[in-house]
């Protein structure tokens, strides 16, 4: 499904990513396979892990190549996109996959924390982005595939830096999806569920965390690579600006903001008049405030 076409995964080296890269290899894609490597803290950058996957791809017959930049600056993005084009070309697949959790509560988290998760989802979605899209604007078509979560989606409790880079990370694919629209590019995001080493690092204090990381562990990091390399596809070239979710074997497609009900007053609003009314009215459409965890409560394996 995707012969001739270079693909470009960053944070490949673990996880989600290395299910996609190799996916997407054994689709007939080329593929540039992105890790910083290192420890969950992101300390020992290495590229062991994304040259091991391109071992991998190469073992089975397929094509790829390593780099090693952090997505988290302009630079290290432009660098990414250079390795597609120096080794193959040209870049039209790319899969904004890597990601760190600095998990804390809003009342403690640090600046570090806040803006390590921000520069390596957002920024770093951003950077790679930038330089891949002017490419695929002169070639007229190209695909994104951006990882966003169900923390920032719906909820959940001690990830302000996250939810708030997974949500981010929608804008930004909205948004490039309608500036590319008229070059046949698309760009769509993916929020998975797998167990993955970042899962691995969520803390499990509480009973509720700790049964939802249960749930988690039984899901393959191998079932979101397929939606990823159809997205990729020529076949999903009228699939733009959309939030796709995939659990274990099931895949969904979320709604996007919208208003789900409005109130009028024919002589304007003032603050007592919207608490005369807001019970009666409003009220009744509020979104309810919970964690993915007790959203997503079932087993969707069976
Ligand atoms: N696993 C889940 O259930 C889940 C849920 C929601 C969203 N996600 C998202 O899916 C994506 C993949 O996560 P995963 O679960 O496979 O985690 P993972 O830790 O297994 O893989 C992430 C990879 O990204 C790499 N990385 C981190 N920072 C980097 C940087 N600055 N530059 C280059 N590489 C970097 C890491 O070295 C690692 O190999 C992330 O964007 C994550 O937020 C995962």
């Amino acid at each position: 499904m995707l012969k001739g076409k270079v693909a470009l995964v960053t944070g490949a080296g673990r996880g989600i990513g290395r299910e996609i890269a190799l996916l997407m290899a054994r689709c007939g894609a080329k593929v540039v396979v992105n890790d910083y490597g290192g420890s969950e803290s992101g300390a020992d950058a290495s590229s062991e892990v994304a040259e091991a996957v391109v071992t991998e791809i190469e073992a089975a017959g397929g094509q790829a190549v390593a780099n090693a930049d952090s997505v988290a600056s302009m630079a290290g993005g432009e660098r990414i996109v250079k390795t597609a084009i120096d080794a193959f070309g040209r870049i039209d697949v790319v899969v904004n996959n890597a990601g760190i959790l600095r998990d804390r509560m809003i009342f403690n988290m640090t600046e570090a924390e806040w803006d390590g998760v921000i520069d390596t989802h957002l920024k770093g979605s951003f950077a790679v982005t930038r330089a891949a899209a002017p490419r695929m604007r002169e070639q007229k078509s190209g695909r994104f595939i951006n990882m966003t979560s169900t923390s920032g989606l719906v909820g959940n409790v001690g990830q302000a830096n996250y939810a708030a880079a997974k949500l981010g990370i929608v804008g930004l694919t909205r948004a490039t999806a309608l500036d590319m629209a008229r070059y046949n590019v698309t760009a769509n995001c993916i929020s998975p569920f797998a167990w993955t080493r970042m899962i691995g690092t969520i803390p499990t204090e509480t009973p509720a965390q700790k049964a939802r990381v249960e749930k988690i562990k039984k899901m393959s990091p191998a079932h979101i690579a397929p939606l990823a390399a159809w997205l990729a596809s020529d076949d999903a070239k009228d699939v733009t600006g959309q939030v796709f979710g995939v659990r274990g074997k099931e895949i969904m497609v979320f709604g996007a903001m919208r208003p789900i009900q409005r109130i009028h007053h024919a002589d304007g609003w003032t603050p007592e008049r919207i608490s005369d009314m807001f019970a009666g009215t409003l009220q009744h459409h509020l979104v309810p405030l919970e964690t993915s965890g007790q959203y997503f409560n079932y087993d969707p394996l069976v």
